[in-house]
């Protein structure tokens, strides 16, 4: 059997998590020590180190590495990474911290001890270059960019032990797997071309179209939604989980998809944040990544298939994992079935056309969800939610 896809960066996963037996009496440490506050966001990333899923990354991002990843992506050591991961605090805390000290990181909601950090390095970034260089654009009515303005105006750098899973292996047992487990599951399963499916939605027909599709190129797919949190108007992880079970449930053979979650906090930065999805589903143990229409984007702000295209300006060697693209698909009534703009000759009248956020607004709105667009089994789920929200 064919080996699955090396974790990103050449070597073995990283997990940063400390020893089981270790983690007390770090923590009873950890206590005494100066603490720093974390957004959501930033604790979600710490989390994902912690699992190994930001693999070769052995902490949160210094000056070199931030500026590489944001003009290039590329770190400081030439490995590709799209995204910055960074900690930010005020500038008098970061001037009041010396290289080398040790700080406790704590998550800024829960109040939790999530980790330690050695700070060995705290810079200014320029947010608005970050933003221009990752987003494509400085509006704060993007969601992502919005949230980077809103971070402090230094960030502090150095390597992590981290110390909490957070709340999602709790509440997300049998989902949350890690790097290691999914590695594992995969080759239980036999399965070494396995393609991932990011997802923030319930599934609609036209991802159940998209994984179904994928399912006949390779052995098996991997349904890796967002449970990190989303931005308002999204549906909650607990329903969008229950969703998607009925869609498995119902629609699909068993042992051809695996249902999981993943802590990521979304930026929504579309062909950067694309890249990114690939460099953790990579780690996943995962060869190929659909990536479909104006994924992980919002609003207007990136074309269709710009996180399609931005695979194809990677060097030789950036990353493993492939995407795998996918045209706009939809619900065409002359064909009587799931098309795609590749596929189908029909004209716009005779397609219904799909997507998360008008599912959304037609539940919100108490409309009837057409068969075409969603299945039966998953609209009630979701009903549920709507009228118990209500
Ligand atoms: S995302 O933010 O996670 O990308 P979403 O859950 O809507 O949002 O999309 C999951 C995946 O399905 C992405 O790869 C996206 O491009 C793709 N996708 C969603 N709707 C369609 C559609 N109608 N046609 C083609 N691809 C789609």
């Amino acid at each position: 059997m064919t080996d699955l896809v090396a974790p990103h960066g050449g070597g073995p996963l990283l997990p940063l998590m400390a020893p089981e037996q270790e983690r007390a009496g770090l923590l009873e440490k950890a206590a005494a020590l100066p603490q720093v506050e974390m957004t959501s966001r930033e604790t979600s990333d710490l989390i994902l180190m912690g699992m190994g899923a930001y693999t070769p990354l052995a902490g949160f991002m210094d000056e070199a590495d931030w500026r590489g990843v944001c003009s290039d992506m590329r770190l400081a050591d030439g490995t590709f990474w799209p995204i910055p991961i960074t900690l930010s605090v005020d500038s008098d805390v970061a001037d009041a911290l010396k290289a080398g000290t040790e700080v406790a990181l704590v998550d800024g909601e829960s109040g939790e001890i999530m980790g330690t950090m050695i700070v060995e390095e705290s810079y200014r970034p320029d947010q608005n270059w970050e933003a221009e260089q990752v987003f494509r654009t400085t509006d704060t009515a993007h969601p992502g960019v919005a949230k980077l303005f809103d971070q402090k105006a230094a960030n502090i750098a150095g390597p992590v032990t981290v110390l909490s899973e957070g709340p999602y292996r709790a509440r997300y047992r049998e989902l949350c797997f890690t790097p290691q487990e999914s590695r594992a599951k995969f080759k239980e399963l036999g399965w070494a071309k396995v393609a991932a499916f990011q997802t923030r939605n319930p599934m609609h027909r036209s991802h159940e179209q998209l994984v179904k599709t994928a399912i006949e190129m390779t052995d098996g797919v991997f349904i890796h939604q967002v449970l990190g949190k989303l931005k308002e108007g999204d549906i909650p992880a607990e329903v969008r989980v229950e969703a998607i079970d009925a869609m498995i449930q119902n629609y699909f053979i068993p042992d051809t998809v695996i249902q999981a979650g993943l802590p990521l906090e979304m930026r929504y930065a579309g062909p950067r944040e694309a890249l990114l999805h690939g460099v953790l589903r990579q780690n996943y143990g995962c060869s190929h990544l659909i990536v479909g229409r104006d994924h992980a984007g919002v609003g207007s702000y990136y074309g269709p298939f710009d996180a399609q295209a931005i695979f194809d300006t990677l060097w030789d060697g950036a990353l493993e994992i492939q995407p795998l693209k996918f045209d706009i698909t939809f619900y065409c009534k002359k064909c009587g079935g799931m098309a795609s703009a590749r596929t189908c000759p029909h004209g716009n009248e005779d397609r219904v056309n799909i997507s998360g956020t008008r599912q959304r607004e037609m539940l919100a709105n108490g409309e009837d969800v057409p068969v075409e667009f969603s299945r039966p089994e998953v609209v009630d789920v979701l009903r549920a939610f709507y009228q118990s929200a209500s």
